[in-house]
């Protein structure tokens, strides 16, 4: 079954973050699955995440109030059907992820007995945050890659970047095209890989590498996104693109570094450089206002002040208590020579979740029969205008639940595949030579995306971001890239497409809601609805 070129599985899913890893296991004692990671398999958002995970687990929190609570965040445009799937599930999919060892942190209760120490985050009206330290994803995703490496239906392949995927020719009686597999870069042997697959589903992330800053990792660049649009799949609400309020402004740390919510929760404040607290100028709820209103209150003041950062500050908690809760933030700022327990810590907002992404069914199916897309790559209609708080792994869970189930028990009805594809214009030189112009693009697209459609935008701003997108797409376009492989090349395109993609939603939203604020159109207009792209191959 194995050649060099050439493999075949019943699942290939691609990308091996929460939602990836998490449906590898759920699938892994049916069916024969390759999980494929762009860089090293623990490499991924998941493995950053810090706050923790939103569910149900305090009697005197109701799922009622969880359903709130999101679709206030949302701003109007949650599927309300949709958080309340995905909160009602919260609690059994949590359990499974504490089942394969995952240790929240725990705490003595009034009551005497032991139960899980739950953190707050903005926009949350009750402690509903289950969390392990301020390293959360380094124990979920370690754990879920320990599995998965030791389990022998899961072939793991790492470095390797799925370019896109291969469809059936004629449409289906669904009337859709089929997924038969995925055309695979795999840059350790470069050389082109085919996998056939009876099934594929794409957990690559979400697209936050469009902007120049942002708190994710290197891999999460969008690519599944692109992929499902050339494949004819709908995306849909790129435009809420969401900026977390607090990664630490520090110019001589080159590695992202976010300050996790829970600060606030656990009762930091954002103060100007002047030590004074301002975001009850902006909302009521202060410190605790959703991400939008927090991340564009310290935007205005920046720009207010004309400076490049505000303070986030808790040392008035005591030093044990802030060492108890934040042990690795604490070391790692000790490390650059900021000490959280003695002083404000310098903060702006960076590119943090992409809300929107390809558009899915209850059970993560796309347009493109057997195509599923889970996690952050996702748009379930979960999030609306802007995600609250640890909602997102909480998406990946519930979804790569409801996947499996459907996987299981559709694919006894999809047939095996054998055809013997040859990559269309593939000649079998492969040129790996990274041309000194595609790092400029590169750097372009991500400065001009932060530039031109950041926390404000304008309708003029945006015009001149997609013209600029546009003579991008043609420089890039002349490199075949049916000839020339390399990561930078396949990402940059990814980018390109997706930037297209985000401008394309932003320029057809005529008004200002959550995480999208413009000021041609400062204001919320009624009966606002999810802004929905339709590739020019759907259904064709
Ligand atoms: P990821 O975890 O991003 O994994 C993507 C995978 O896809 C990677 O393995 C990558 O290698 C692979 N991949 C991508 N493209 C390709 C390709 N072309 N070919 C092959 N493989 C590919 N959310 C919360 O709910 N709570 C939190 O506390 C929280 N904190 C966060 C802190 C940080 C710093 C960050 C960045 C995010 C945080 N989030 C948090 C958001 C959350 O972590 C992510 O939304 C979630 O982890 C996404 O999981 P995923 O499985 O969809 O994708
Ligand atoms: C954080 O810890 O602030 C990130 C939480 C999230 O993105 O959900």
């Amino acid at each position: 079954m194995l050649s060099l070129h050439n493999y075949s599985c019943d699942v290939l899913i691609v990308g091996s973050g929460a939602a990836g890893l998490s449906l590898a296991l759920r699938l892994a004692p049916y069916y024969q699955i390759i999980l494929l990671s762009k860089t090293k398999i623990q490499e991924s958002s998941t493995l950053y995440a810090q706050g923790g995970i939103a569910a149900v687990f305090d009697e005197n929190d109701s799922i009622d109030s969880h359903i709130e609570d999101t679709l206030i965040a949302g701003v109007g445009l949650c599927n309300r059907d949709v958080v309340t799937f995905i909160a009602q599930n919260a609690r059994h999919c949590v359990q499974w992820l504490i089942d394969q060892g995952v240790n929240f942190d725990k705490e003595l209760k009034s009551c005497g007995q032991i139960g899980y120490h739950l953190t707050r985050e903005g926009g949350h009206s009750h402690r509903r945050i289950l969390h392990s330290a301020d390293t959360t994803g380094y124990t979920v995703q370690t754990t879920l890659v320990n599995h998965a490496l030791h389990h022998s239906n899961i072939r793991i392949i790492e470095y390797s970047h799925a370019i896109d995927l291969i469809l059936s020719k004629q449409l289906g009686i669904s009337g859709h095209r089929r997924v038969m597999g995925a055309w695979i870069w795999n840059y350790t042997r470069k050389q082109i890989e085919i996998c056939y697959a009876r099934t594929v589903v794409l957990a690559t992330g979400g697209a936050s590498k469009v902007y120049q800053y942002t708190t994710n990792p290197d891999v999460v660049s969008g690519d599944g996104i692109a992929m499902a649009w050339r494949a004819g799949c709908r995306v849909a609400n790129l435009e809420f693109n969401q900026f977390h309020p607090t990664c630490l402004y520090y110019p001589l740390n080159t590695q992202p570094l976010l300050l996790t919510e829970a600060l606030r929760g656990e009762g930091a404040w954002l103060v100007r450089p002047d030590g004074v607290r301002f975001m009850a100028d902006f909302d009521a709820r202060a410190e605790l206002a959703p991400r939008d209103i927090v991340a564009r209150a310290i935007h205005h003041e920046m720009k207010r002040l004309e400076v490049n950062c505000m303070y986030l500050d808790i040392s008035h908690q005591s030093k044990k208590f802030i060492i108890n809760h934040f042990p690795i933030l604490y070391k790692k700022l000790l490390n650059l020579g900021l000490d959280l327990t003695k002083q404000p810590i310098p903060i702006s907002p960076a590119a943090h979740y992409t809300c929107g992404g390809v558009m899915v069914n209850y059970q993560g199916k796309t347009d493109v029969d057997n195509l599923y897309a889970i996690g952050e790559v996702s748009y379930t209609g979960l999030h609306g205008a802007n995600r609250i708080a640890s909602n997102s792994l909480l998406e990946c869970l519930v979804y790569s639940w409801s996947a499996a189930h459907d996987i299981i028990q559709h694919i006894p009805k999809i047939d095996y595949i054998n055809i013997n594809h040859t990559w269309k214009h593939y000649s079998g030189n492969v040129n790996t030579n990274e041309d000194l112009s595609i790092n400029r693009y590169y750097n372009e697209i991500r400065l001009y995306m932060w530039r031109d459609m950041g926390v404000i935008r304008n309708t003029q701003q945006l015009e001149l971001l997609r013209d600029q997108i546009m003579s991008i797409q043609e420089k890039i376009n002349k490199y075949n890239i049916n000839i020339h492989f390399s990561n930078k090349l396949l990402e940059l395109r990814n980018l390109t497409q997706v930037s297209e993609l985000m401008v394309r939603c932003a320029l057809k939203r005529k008004e200002s809601r959550g995480l999208h604020y413009t000021s041609d159109f400062p204001k919320m207009i009624q009966n606002s609805k999810p802004t929905i792209l339709v590739p020019p191959n759907y259904l064709k």
